[in-house]
């Protein structure tokens, strides 16, 4: 799939006032800094398109941009910041565990891991707590470029070990780097997929 449009529609933390649930829409999800918006970007093609920055904490609203007016991808605030407050933390978890478990169009949850990192426990328990909601999510492992597949390989093993514990089968994933646009096609071949079987929750009065 060739992306040939991608625009900002809202910034928001109210799950409320969120665009119309017509079209289908994904989430990019992960600690904070894990190179969400990075991905976002890559994955459209637009640099600039959502906000990055090399200090954790960027992103604090649920954003939504519109891709060739058929679909969203939703870029939200990391997770496990730990310059925040607890009150801060305590909103977060509020307002996007809320987002996540209401919004009726979200087709998938991209939860994005540190492919440098071994297992850590706060992505593991949010993966956690996807399956216990029953929500359909797929692993996105960034930052491919800073180091060797092999390394890669190993954390990625390592992660899929640790889920077991929880789960029967692993969801499916992707090595990916934002900066090579590594692993962009196999994400947009996902979406396009699914795009193609939905089917709006807002029925026609
Ligand atoms: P928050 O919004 O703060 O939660 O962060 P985020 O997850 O959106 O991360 P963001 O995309 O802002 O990226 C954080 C830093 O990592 C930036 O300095 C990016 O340039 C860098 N980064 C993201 N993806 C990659 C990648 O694939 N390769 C490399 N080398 N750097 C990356
Ligand atoms: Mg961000």
């Amino acid at each position: 799939m060739l992306v040939k449009t991608a625009e900002f529609v809202m910034s928001n933390t109210d799950v409320r006032k969120l665009p119309e649930p017509s079209l289908p829409e994904y989430a990019f999800i992960g600690r904070s800094n894990v190179g969400k918006s990075s991905l976002i970007n890559a994955l459209v093609n637009k640099k600039g398109l959502a906000k990055t920055s090399q200090k954790p904490g960027k992103t604090q609203l649920i954003n939504h941009f519109i891709i060739d007016k058929a679909w969203y991808l939703v870029d939200l605030p990391g997770y496990g910041f730990a310059q925040t407050s607890k009150k801060n933390r305590a909103e977060w978890e509020r307002f996007i565990r809320r987002y996540l478990t209401k919004r009726e169009n979200l087709q998938c949850i991209f939860v994005l891991i540190d492919s440098r990192l071994e297992p850590q426990k706060i992505d593991l328990e949010f993966c956690r707590w996807l399956g216990e909601q029953g929500l359909p999510f797929l692993l996105v492992f960034t930052k491919a470029d800073k180091q060797s597949i092999m390394k890669s390989d190993q954390n990625i093993a390592k992660f899929k070990k640790s889920l077991l514990a929880w789960f029967e089968e692993v969801p499916s994933l992707f090595l990916t780097s934002a900066e090579k646009r590594q692993g962009m096609d196999e994400i947009l071949a996902t979406i396009d997929g699914i795009n193609k079987n939905f089917v709006s929750p807002i029925v026609d009065q």
